[in-house]
């Protein structure tokens, strides 16, 4: 059955209950809907959405033809440019280009690199709970999911501590100014050229550091990206940058995210969260069915090359498809029990961290940073308790709390 179907609930601020139902609903009747009208594609299944982000020939992640960088800004003499940010930035680039720059960036993203960090994030970690301690009531998101993905990259980069504080300031801006403008995926980077003083300011502190990296190596991921050479190429300065701001934006708002709707799924699962505290080896696992359940970023799109098919349904060559993750990872056809929030759930293959070229490539950091944070808040929560409601970013796609209050997290 095919039939025209009015948009998404507008926002996601009753914590996605809309949405979700919209969503199923699509899912039952068009796996993929294409709507003459607008011209435009939604996919709601499972195998379609991956089906979708495996063949990167046909659908294409780089959207410049459609939606034209910004232009060089108007620059005064004597005036920097503002930096290129589509240059570099993996999530909006093709193959070939794609895989030499994935080929670069994963020298300097090494499993060792991750893995070196484990005792750090378990530092930063216990130093935020015990912030916390003995407070009546805590706001979760900016006193404990929001500041250590960001500290955690900035470790990453080899920022020093000095300049953590300044560090979390950029990542704080760049959200909101994304969020306001109400149209991004959690890692695909958009900087409004109001902020054009903003970015000047973050590429020459990068620039300054990468350079002193560059004479004094260090072990740390921007020593790495600037050594990095694939086939001869080494990054120019602007990809180095672009880099840097992906990793912060990609890998700081998607995590914080995580953690805030781990915290919502357990709430609604007492049972699933008294497993936890009594296995917390099964912590792994749930943040799994939490990605699963609730995605931070719902939505992945992606751009026709050519004329295709996608699950029996025709789409024409420039049209921008929306694929919707929230709903592939709800699909009745793939997933039993979907609407089940079930931790011990195995296998799991979700597609929050995307599928095929593009799959997130801080995804071994970012599960790491989820399992030491809700391992050891868990470990030092005695009640999770909600002071008020949680607060739900207002927009399709980013899905997760933008404000979240316990009563007395840490005794
Ligand atoms: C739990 C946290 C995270 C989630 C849910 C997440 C989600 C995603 C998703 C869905 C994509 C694919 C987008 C697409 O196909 O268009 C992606 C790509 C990416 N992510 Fe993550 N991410 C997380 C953490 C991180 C971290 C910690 C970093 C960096 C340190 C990071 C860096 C990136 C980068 C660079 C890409 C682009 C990869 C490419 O295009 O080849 N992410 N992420």
């Amino acid at each position: 059955m095919t039939e025209t179907v009015t948009g998404p609930p507008s926002n996601t601020a009753d914590g996605g209950r809309a949405l979700r139902k919209w969503l199923a609903g699509n899912r039952r009747d068009n796996p993929v809907l294409w709507d003459e009208t607008s011209r435009s594609c939604q996919v709601f299944g499972f195998a379609e959405t991956q089906r979708m982000l495996k063949d990167a020939e046909t659908f294409s992640s780089d959207f410049s033809r459609l939606i034209p960088a910004p232009g060089p800004a108007e620059t005064a003499p004597g005036e920097r440019p503002v930096p290129n940010l589509l240059k570099g930035h993996l999530s909006v680039t093709d193959p070939p280009r794609h895989h030499k720059l994935r080929k670069l960036v994963g020298q300097a993203l090494t499993p060792r690199a991750v893995l070196g960090l484990e005792k750090k994030i378990t530092e930063l970690t216990a130093g935020l709970l015990e912030a916390m301690e003995g407070r009546d009531e805590v706001e979760m998101v900016s006193g404990f999911f929001n500041p250590l993905p960001v500290f955690v990259i900035a470790e990453l980069l080899g920022v020093p501590a000095a300049d953590h504080a300044m560090f979390r300031g950029w990542a704080d801006a760049l959200v909101s100014a994304n969020h306001d403008a109400g149209a991004v995926d959690a890692s695909r980077l958009q900087v409004p050229e109001t902020m054009a003083a903003l970015l000047l300011e973050m590429e020459s502190y990068i620039l300054d550091h990468a350079a002193h990296r560059r004479r004094n190596p260090s072990d740390d991921v921007l020593s790495r990206l600037v050594a990095a050479e694939v086939e001869g190429e080494r990054l120019s300065e602007n990809e180095v940058f672009t880099i840097t701001l992906m990793m912060l934006l990609a890998g700081h708002i998607s995590t914080t995210l995580l953690l805030g709707n781990s915290l919502v799924c357990l709430d609604a699962n007492p049972g699933a969260l008294a497993a936890l505290r009594a296995d917390p080896a099964a912590v792994p696992g749930a943040l799994e069915e939490v990605l699963r359940y609730s995605p931070p970023a719902p939505l992945a799109y992606r751009l026709t090359n050519r004329d295709t098919t996608l699950g029996g349904v025709d789409i024409p060559a420039d049209v921008m498809v929306a694929s919707w993750v929230l709903s592939a990872n709800h699909d009745e056809r793939q997933f039993t029990d979907p609407e089940t929030f079930d931790i011990t759930r195995s296998p799991n293959p979700h597609l929050s961290f995307g599928h095929g070229i593009h799959f997130c490539i801080g995804a071994p950091l970012g599960r790491m940073e989820a399992r030491i944070a809700l391992s050891m808040l868990l470990e030092r929560c005695g009640r999770l308790r909600f002071a008020e409601a949680p607060v739900y970013y207002d927009s399709p796609t980013i899905f997760g709390v933008k404000r979240m209050v316990l009563s007395s997290p840490v005794g």
